[in-house]
């Protein structure tokens, strides 16, 4: 008890600063085998071994400093021990900075048909050629151990919020015994293991898990069950409950979040660390985020628009291209037009980090956040 060394193949945080202007906003370092992590950051999601539409270099470009892959779709395809066979995650796709998996648990419930949860795991059929798999704690944690992740994440259930009091309380519980089945099957050696806490929108549910989660010791948590059909001010209520239920000296994670908006208003909150498909899925559908707010590329108002898509932005998209050539590259459906929009989004996101880590070192972010919300609201309306 009191002794926080950890071995140093293992993630550590390191807390350097707290917002003084009133917010729980953190300024942080993450110390990973792949190297430093600034937090809060965001982390650009790689699904199955690619950040689509950009490759590893852009990544760096971007200045990505960790991505996330998933253990659901990499074990279905190309399989977790073909990649191991392959060197490990971290070389298959030419990635030497920080990586983290999540365990498939929650992508279970979001993809697979006929899936069904017992004490022993998740039974489905994949999505891809209907072939019957179990994946259980232990196997979770050996695939992600193959595929070779900084950060692997515990085997959870993140049940719908319509189920009954009594199904979520018998979910929680047995989400608590996957925990110490991961903890078990965990080897320590290269990745670092981080809970997840559950319990949906019921503060409860979500303190008494939190306590079960934490109650183990590992090198970082994660809120869970968040982002999952609840309206934007719910998940934020949540979340400003749930995030100093985590230990102030440990990483904390939002699984799944978010908008701009959100990512700015769960830092208040404690928040470190995010991941969402947002900028690269609404890249590929022609939706850019901007400083001006929300940009549909594809309206015939950018026809003849020589102004790049967001004049304040210096990424390679803005500083080369117009509206009206991103508006013919995506009309036309040019491959071009979704790597443009995917470097564009990427930088937006990963630079708004940026300013939020320098408006906590800055001790200024209560109102940094209070402008960035006011300025959305005005763009929306
Ligand atoms: N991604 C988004 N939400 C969740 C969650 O609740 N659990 C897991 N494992 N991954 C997620
Ligand atoms: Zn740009």
């Amino acid at each position: 008890k009191g002794d926080t060394r950890v071995p140093p193949s293992l993630v550590r945080y390191e807390l350097l600063h707290e917002d003084a202007s009133g917010s729980r906003a953190r300024r942080g370092r993450l110390h990973t085998p792949h190297g430093l992590i600034e937090t809060p950051i965001f982390m650009p999601v790689g699904t199955v071994g690619s950040v689509k539409g950009v490759g590893p270099d852009d990544l760096l470009t971007l200045d990505a400093q960790i991505i996330l892959g998933n253990t659901y779709h990499l074990m279905l395809r190309p399989g977790d021990d073909l990649v191991g066979e392959m060197g490990g995650l971290h070389r298959f796709i030419s990635w030497d900075r920080p990586m983290l998996t999540d365990s498939g648990g929650f992508q279970v419930f979001s993809l697979a048909e006929k899936r069904k949860i017992t004490e022993e795991g998740a039974a489905f059929q994949s999505h891809l050629d209907g072939r019957h798999i179990l994946l259980t704690p232990e196997r979770s944690i050996e695939i992600q151990e193959t595929l070779g992740a900084d950060i692997i994440m515990a085997f959870d259930e993140c049940p719908p919020s319509t189920e009954d009091r009594a199904y979520l309380e018998k979910s929680l519980a047995r989400t608590t015994r996957w925990l110490q089945r991961c903890v078990k099957a965990w080897s320590r050696e290269r990745s670092s293991l981080f809970g997840i806490v559950q319990g949906g929108l019921d503060k409860n549910l979500r303190k008494s898990h939190a306590e079960d989660v934490c109650a183990v010791d590992l090198p970082g948590y994660a809120l869970g069950g968040y982002s999952v059909g609840e309206t934007p001010e719910a998940m934020h209520e949540g979340v400003a409950f749930s995030a100093p239920l985590l230990p102030r000296d440990k990483p904390r994670y939002l699984m799944g979040v978010g908008t701009p908006v959100d990512l700015v208003t769960c830092v208040e909150h404690g928040v470190d660390m995010f991941d969402c498909v947002l900028p690269t899925r609404c890249a590929r559908n022609g939706l850019l985020f901007t400083s001006e707010g929300k940009v549909v590329i594809r309206n015939a108002t950018y026809a003849r628009d020589p102004r790049p898509a967001d004049p304040a932005c210096s990424c390679y998209t803005c500083r080369n291209f117009s509206r009206a050539y991103l508006r013919h590259l995506f009309v036309a459906g040019e491959i071009l037009a979704m790597r443009l929009n995917t470097l564009h989004n990427l930088h937006y996101f990963l630079n708004l980090m940026k300013d939020v880590r320098q408006a906590i070192a800055e001790d200024r972010y209560t109102a940094f956040a209070r402008d960035f919300r006011d300025k959305a609201r005005a763009q929306e309306s």
